[in-house]
């Protein structure tokens, strides 16, 4: 099993989700998307729910205090021991300093972020053509990664459906989100000495193999 700490950093609809479930497989890592923990409290109408659904469901992003609470809440639910990938989180300079004193609180430095290099007109086409199963959550694409039977999951049966933030005037906000509070944290990550880009434009096999790569490449210290 492995025991990497690790950040997929990336814009929307650049295969975060879709290789952190490969890398889970691969290395034995848990992956824990804050996207997806926040369509769960919202699914859920928790306290932390009923706080993020009018950012989720126009784009923009929670308050820092507010998903990092959650994030670390989620950490200290593994064993001490695990590995984890933090699929969405952080996203902006003040999520990416509370981590850090959160893990050094703990004990847990990070070994690595992976930044999903991607263009845009990229990332338009594949959040149009996303679909993502409602009971386990894996994510598909009619374009690139079609089921075997259209519109049902092959890993569980589950419907596919589209996400309510993967309209075209949601995605618009999405990424300008992205650029204007999140790129900022690879300039940030690559002055602590802990970023490793890969092609997110590549097919996804690709991409699985040069992400597989730097993981291993990275070790289990620490
Ligand atoms: P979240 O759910 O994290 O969305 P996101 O970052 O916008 O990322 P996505 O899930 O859209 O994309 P992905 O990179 O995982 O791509 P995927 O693998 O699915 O966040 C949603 C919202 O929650 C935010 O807008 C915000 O409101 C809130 N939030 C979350 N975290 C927060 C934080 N830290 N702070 C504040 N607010 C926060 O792939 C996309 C598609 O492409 C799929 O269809 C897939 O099948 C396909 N695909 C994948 N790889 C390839 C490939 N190589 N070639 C072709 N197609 C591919």
């Amino acid at each position: 099993m492995g025991a990497q700490r690790l950040i997929f950093l990336g814009p929307p609809g650049s295969g975060k989700g879709t290789q952190a479930a490969r890398m889970s497989g691969k290395f034995g890592l848990a992956a824990l998307s804050s996207g997806d923990t926040l369509r769960r409290e919202i699914a859920g109408d928790s306290a932390v729910g009923r706080a993020a659904q009018a950012y989720v469901s126009t784009g923009q992003l929670v308050p820092d205090d507010v998903i990092t609470d959650v994030m670390l809440a989620a950490i200290d639910r593994l064993p001490r021991s695990a590995g984890f990938i933090l699929d969405g989180f952080p996203r902006t300079i003040p999520q990416a300093e509370a981590l850090q004193q959160g893990l050094a609180a703990r004990g847990m430095p990070l070994h690595g972020v992976v930044d999903f290099e991607i263009p845009d007109q990229e990332l338009v086409v594949r959040l149009a053509g996303r679909r993502v199963c409602t009971g386990c959550g894996m994510s598909y694409n009619v374009g690139s990664l079609p089921p075997r039977a259209a519109g049902v999951c092959d890993r569980c049966g589950g419907a596919l459906a589209q996400r309510e933030d993967d309209r075209e005037d949601v995605v618009a906000t999405r990424l300008a989100t992205y650029r204007r509070q999140t790129a900022p944290l690879i300039d940030f990550y690559r002055r602590h000495g802990l970023l490793h880009p890969v092609d997110a434009a590549a097919d996804v096999n690709d991409v699985e193999a040069a992400v597989a790569a730097e993981i291993a490449a990275m070790g289990v210290a620490g």
